[in-house]
């Protein structure tokens, strides 16, 4: 009996797997989350809520089975959400016809009429981060601890305030201040849950960071924006300062062998030992 049950096991999984697909509850959580609330506020993308009451149903019909279309018409409603979105043009939904469109949007109407809809998104904590937060943020920044869905670590190609001497990578924005641009909690968080640039993109799409790690990393971002906005003499600093120092010994070198008869050999072996300290020394 057992093993019946578990050769069934994949059979229903697989039956579960497609209807699942044409379902639009579990449709919309996998496809349209990242940037739509029903009820939570924008994200990338507009709140829904009421959508089919402020909009004709044709209209949105066309507008989720081809939204670039749409906006590239010229439509004069389709442009201006576009501007709202800050340029960010909607992906055409994955395997979209009329009938799930519609399907959507009756889906969307029954769930702006709850009082609180289980698509009204992420809840931003108002009060202040706890030390763990920041800190649980720093180890994912550095990656100390792995990303639950495999994503790279943040420093391989960014850079904060903070981390000592000159690491992080180079490929991405120093994103010290990103919480100020990103516009605080809130815009950070969606921006991460669905990130709209095209390396980003392209990065965390198939490995989108998760809710219990998105919170932490604004935590981190929103303590290294207090760094005060002049580099302080952190390590940074000591690093150029070192880079200027050897910059001069180098010099001296020179001059030392421009000049080398000038000076006498004493002199010149502690030009010498000088330069060997700054480059072996710490
Ligand atoms: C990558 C982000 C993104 C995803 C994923 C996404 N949308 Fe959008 N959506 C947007 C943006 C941005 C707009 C505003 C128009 C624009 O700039 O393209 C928008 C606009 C809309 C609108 C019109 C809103 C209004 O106020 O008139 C509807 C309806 C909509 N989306 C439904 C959906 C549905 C349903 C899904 C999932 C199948 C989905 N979207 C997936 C970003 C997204
Ligand atoms: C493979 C390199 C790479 C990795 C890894 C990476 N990023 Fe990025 N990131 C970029 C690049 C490049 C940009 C600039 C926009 C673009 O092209 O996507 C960027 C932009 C950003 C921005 C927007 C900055 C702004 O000023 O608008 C944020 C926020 C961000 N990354 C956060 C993260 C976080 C958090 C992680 C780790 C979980 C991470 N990135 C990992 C390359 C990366």
């Amino acid at each position: 009996m057992r093993r019946t049950g578990w050769t069934a096991l994949p059979v229903a999984l697989l039956i579960a797997g497609a209807s699942f697909a044409q379902d639009p509850v579990a449709y919309f959580r996998q496809n349209c989350v990242s940037c739509h609330t029903i009820g939570g506020g924008r994200l990338t993308g507009p709140d829904l809520k009421n959508v089919t009451q402020r909009r004709e149903r044709a209209w949105l019909v066309r507008f989720i089975t081809n939204p670039k279309a749409v906006i590239n018409s010229g439509d004069p409603t389709a442009l201006k959400l576009k501007d709202e979105a800050r340029g960010v043009v909607m992906p055409i939904p994955p395997g979209i016809n009329r009938e799930l469109a519609n399907a959507l949007l009756d889906m969307i109407e029954k769930e702006s009429a709850l009082e609180e809809s289980q698509f009204k998104g992420m809840t931003i904590p108002t009060a202040p981060f706890t030390a763990q937060d920041i800190e649980r943020g720093r180890a994912l920044f550095l990656g100390r601890e792995p990303l639950a869905n495999g994503g790279p670590s943040c420093v391989g190609c960014h850079t904060t305030v903070g981390l000592g001497g000159l690491a992080g990578g180079k490929l991405g924005p120093d994103l010290t201040r990103v919480f100020e641009r990103l516009q605080g909690r809130q815009g950070l968080a969606a921006w991460m849950q669905a990130p709209a640039t095209p390396t980003m993109r392209s990065v965390f799409r198939n490995q989108p960071l998760q809710q219990d790690e998105i919170l932490p990393l604004v935590a981190y971002f929103e303590d290294r924006a207090k760094a005060p906005a002049v580099t302080p003499a952190g390590p940074a600093s000591f690093n150029f300062f070192l880079i200027g120092l050897l910059g001069s010994v180098v010099v001296l070198v020179l001059f030392d062998i421009i000049w080398k008869r000038r000076l006498r050999s004493v002199r010149r072996r502690q030009v010498m030992d000088a330069a060997k300290e700054v480059l072996h020394g710490d």
